[in-house]
């Protein structure tokens, strides 16, 4: 039997070897096909460029042909599709082109004209242009794999394959970061230490690291000037008569192998980045934790949840009954209780952390919340979680517990301010299982009505409403999300329609494909070089937030220098729009409505939300108008992210010259009371539909602060709002109202909340003395 298979596997290789042109020197005019001429051998026969077959097509990459299992360790085109055995691979000017059923497509494409190609024998497929210069190599296109003298420059990196046999994307990655880093992540994930799995270095080690791979097997990295930082792996491999690789693995593991050229048989591993198979986060998909069994893993379902395709690890759980959504989203009245799963640890993000609590207090908490599904308690912290849930494993040793909530028993008679709170509202059909109802007369009630219910709807809508329930509960899982680059490249169509542009980047619409939702995706330039960690905090502290007068934030992008963000779309520009277009001009009562709801955000911005947000630039283009003319302050939070010249006119000073408060100008500190200033210069704008600085009106006219304050003086008001009908008092009120806000002196404007009360009535407003009386008297 070992004869046979030891003959079968020769003869292979002998008609694979057949099969190829040993030739390092490719020039015009050569041509491979899968079946005849299939590969382009480098001069020692040890790699082969040309067509591998995978499954029952074939692919174009390059194998290590000198081991029988043709280890595939490039791909073209990794994710473009297998072709059939008729296809053609061309030599062109261009570079190398794929003629198949599929039609032509270049699979490697130089930058410029070629006239001649290589297969190295350190598995380098290289192009040459006429002069024989590299124009193109692979070894700077890696796929899964590295192969010794290949690095691995700062910014690139590799991404896994699907599995062992198939070679497109999966689902880890490797990436070499431009702070020096080396670490995995799992693909679509931000690059922050909250996702990784593995990381080379604790900590920053300059710009431009770079991995590489010694042909003794060592794995190191060096810094820009060449210093080796840090050595992964010893090396000190034999050379002779031995091959290595580096690969990250379909399972999300980097690991090292090698092969013995004389004793064939398989590839040993030599290291490998963990040898906790359930590391790697993702490996088990949403809903499900990762066990580890011998060298093997299996991925678990929570309690209560099934596999939505077993026998696939990543497609992850789904909750079997989802009677808890209905009562959730119906607003019945339902009791709930907490499923308990121990010796499990969750690292997905929380969008509450409690501080210290016991464990029942957690699961208290957790009861007491209608947004909260999970709830993890750490021995310490209690983090309250939406689902799915994601990144869980076993862990035999872990204080961790993990509270999931769960639908005991629930009346089917709608309680319509029941002791749940609201939830949000679905317009889906109601089909209600009753779960335990004994029949009592009242319960056979309850169940003719359920029936009816059913029968005038005419439809069993069990699994339905389990799909409806699940995008609800998709929808309102964790805004704002991260998104990749990429994602947000096709939302706006290469961001093609730039629809603002402002201190802080340029926006442009997109469209979110599924919901056909609008979104408007801010590019921001020049974000100061503080860390990812620190980008990400402010995204989570400024998505805490939810104001109906507040636009909200429901997505960023962090890739590299590139920082982007994806925010509600807002369909009727901004509040300068309006109020500078004679033809657009509100009326009086609209306008003050608009200045209410302003003033509303800014209170919770400033006292109501968790993390009190000065937002340091507030002027009419930063407030944005719905689609019902509802105002909402937008780019809030985002001070602290900008380096201080964006924000700095030429002046030198922070925010936008005329709306900026004068502590800016004596470099006092910054409070609150700063936006303060600034809504008061926009509160006198709104009043007289005009620009706070205005040189093409007469010299005299020209400051609308000073304007006002003149004006108040000598009791000539009106003349600030021409030929508008518009209530004395109520005129009177607002300008009172405008000008404390924008009184030198911080500690003399009062607070946004005093504001509201003023503009809404409710407090007597004092008599502003002149908005710099206080340093004159100084
Ligand atoms: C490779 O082929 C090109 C074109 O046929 C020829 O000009 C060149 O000299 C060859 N180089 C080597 C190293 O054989
Ligand atoms: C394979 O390539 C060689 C050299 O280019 C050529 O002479 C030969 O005819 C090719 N064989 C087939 C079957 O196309
Ligand atoms: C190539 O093969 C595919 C499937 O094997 C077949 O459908 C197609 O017609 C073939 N094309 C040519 C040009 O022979
Ligand atoms: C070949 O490439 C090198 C480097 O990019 C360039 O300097 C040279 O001009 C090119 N030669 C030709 C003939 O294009
Ligand atoms: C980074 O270092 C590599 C070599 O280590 C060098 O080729 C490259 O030019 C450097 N890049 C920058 C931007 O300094
Ligand atoms: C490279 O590393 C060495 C040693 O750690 C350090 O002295 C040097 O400044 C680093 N170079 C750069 C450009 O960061
Ligand atoms: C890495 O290994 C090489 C060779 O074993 C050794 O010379 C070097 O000092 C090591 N570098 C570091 C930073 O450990
Ligand atoms: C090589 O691996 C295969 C399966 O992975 C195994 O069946 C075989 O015994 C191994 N051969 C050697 C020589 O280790
Ligand atoms: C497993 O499920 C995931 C997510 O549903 C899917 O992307 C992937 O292609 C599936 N894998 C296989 C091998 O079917
Ligand atoms: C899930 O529901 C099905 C019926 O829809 C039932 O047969 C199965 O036992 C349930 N599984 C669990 C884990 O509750
Ligand atoms: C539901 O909760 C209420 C209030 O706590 C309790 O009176 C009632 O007995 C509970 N019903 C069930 C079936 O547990
Ligand atoms: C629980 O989590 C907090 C932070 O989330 C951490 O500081 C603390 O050490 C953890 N406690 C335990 C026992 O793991």
């Amino acid at each position: 039997m070992a004869f046979v298979v030891c003959y079968l596997l020769a003869f292979a290789f002998f008609n694979y070897a057949e099969a190829q042109q040993l030739q390092s020197n490719i020039s015009r005019g050569s041509a491979l096909t899968p079946t005849t001429n299939s590969s382009w051998l480098s001069r020692s026969g040890m790699y082969a460029f040309g067509f591998y077959k995978q499954g029952n097509g074939f692919a174009v990459g390059i194998v290590v042909a000198a081991v029988p299992q043709k280890t595939v360790v490039w791909t073209a085109d990794r994710d473009g599709g297998l072709v059939s055995d008729n296809a053609t691979l061309f030599f062109t000017s261009d570079g190398i082109a794929l003629q198949s059923t599929k039609g032509r497509s270049l699979v490697v494409q130089s930058p410029m004209p070629i006239s001649s190609a290589s297969m190295l024998d350190s598995g380098n497929f290289v192009l040459y242009n006429a002069s024989r210069e590299i124009v193109w190599q692979s070894f700077q296109y890696p796929t899964d794999t590295l192969l010794p003298t290949q690095p691995l420059l700062a910014g690139k990196e590799v991404r896994s394959a699907k599995s062992e046999t198939d070679h497109s994307s999966g689902i880890f990655r490797l990436a070499m970061q431009v702070d020096g880093n080396l670490v995995q992540y799992p693909v679509d994930t931000p690059p922050v230490s909250q996702y990784a799995y593995y990381a080379s270095l604790p900590y920053l080690a300059g710009s431009n690291v770079s991995l590489n791979f010694g042909v003794d097997g060592r794995l190191y990295l060096l810094n820009d000037t060449g210093e080796n930082l840090m050595n992964i792996t010893n090396g000190g491999l034999p050379i002779r008569g031995k091959s290595h690789l580096v690969r990250i693995d379909a399972d999300g593991i980097l690991r090292l192998y090698s092969y013995d050229l004389k004793q064939k048989g398989n590839w040993s591993i030599i290291w490998e980045s963990s040898t906790n198979r359930c590391d790697p986060k993702g490996i088990c998909g949403v809903n499900s934790y990762c066990v580890t069994m011998g060298a093997a893993i299996d991925c678990k379902c929570l309690p209560g949840f099934e596999s939505v395709n077993p026998g696939n690890q990543t497609s992850g759980c789904e909750r079997n009954s989802s009677v808890g959504d209905v009562c959730r989203s119906k607003n019945w009245n339902c009791n709930y209780t907490m499923q308990e799963l121990g010796s499990t640890a969750w690292y997905d993000e929380p969008y509450v952390v409690l501080p210290s609590s016991g464990k029942e207090d957690c699961k208290q908490a957790c009861l007491e919340d209608l947004n909260c599904l999970a709830a993890v308690f750490n021995g310490s912290r209690c983090r309250k979680q939406r689902l799915p849930l994601r990144y869980g494993r076993r862990e035999e040793d872990t204080s961790h517990v993990i509270f999931l909530k769960e639908v005991v028993m629930s009346s089917a008679a709608p309680a319509p301010d029941a002791v749940v709170p609201k939830g949000s509202r679905k317009n889906g059909r109601i089909v209600f299982l009753i779960v335990g109802v004994s029949f009592t007369a009242l319960g056979s009630i309850l169940l003719v009505i359920s029936v009816i219910v059913l029968w005038k709807h005419n439809v069993w809508a069990y699994k339905r409403m389990n799909e409806l329930n699940g995008d609800a509960e998709r929808n309102e899982d964790v805004v704002p999300r991260p998104y990749a680059y990429e994602e947000l490249e096709k939302m706006t169509t290469n961001f093609n329609e730039e629809v603002g542009r402002g201190a802080s980047g340029t926006v442009y619409k997109g469209v979110i494909e599924n919901s056909q939702k609008l979104v408007a995706v801010k590019r921001l330039e020049k974000v100061a070089a503080e860390g990812d960690k620190e980008f990400q905090t402010e995204m989570r502290i400024i998505g805490r937030t939810h104001h109906r007068n507040l636009v909200r934030l429901l997505g960023y992008c962090l890739d590299g220098p590139k920082k982007l963000l994806v925010y509600e779309y807002m369909s009727n520009g901004s509040l300068a729009d309006i109020l500078f277009t004679p033809e657009r001009k509100p009326y009086w009562e609209e306008r003050m409505g608009i200045a209410r709801n302003i003033a509303r955000g800014f209170l919770y911005l400033h006292e109501e939300c968790d993390t009190q947000i000065i937002h340091c630039d507030i002027k009419p283009q930063n407030i944005l108008m719905d689609e019902y003319m509802c105002p909402k302050i937008s780019d809030f939070g985002l001070a602290k992210l900008l380096q201080p010249e964006q924000t700095r006119t030429t002046t030198g000073i922070r925010g936008t010259k005329g709306y900026v408060a004068p502590e800016w100008h004596r470099k006092m500190p910054i409070t609150v009371k700063a936006d303060v200033y600034s809504f008061g210069i926009v509160l006198l704008e709104i009043l007289c539909c005009r620009r706070n600085v205005d040189w093409s009106l007469p010299h005299d006219e020209a400051i609308l602060d000073e304007l006002v304050y003149h004006y108040f003086e000598s009791g000539e008001l009106r003349k600030l709002v021409g030929d508008e009908n518009i209530d004395r008092k109520q005129l009177e009120k607002v300008v009172k109202v405008g000008l404390l806000c924008i009184q030198d002196e911080p500690s003399l404007r009062p607070s946004m909340k005093k504001v509201l009360l003023m503009l809404e009535g409710i407090v007597e407003i004092p008599v502003p003395p002149s908005p710099n009386s206080f340093l004159n008297t100084i």
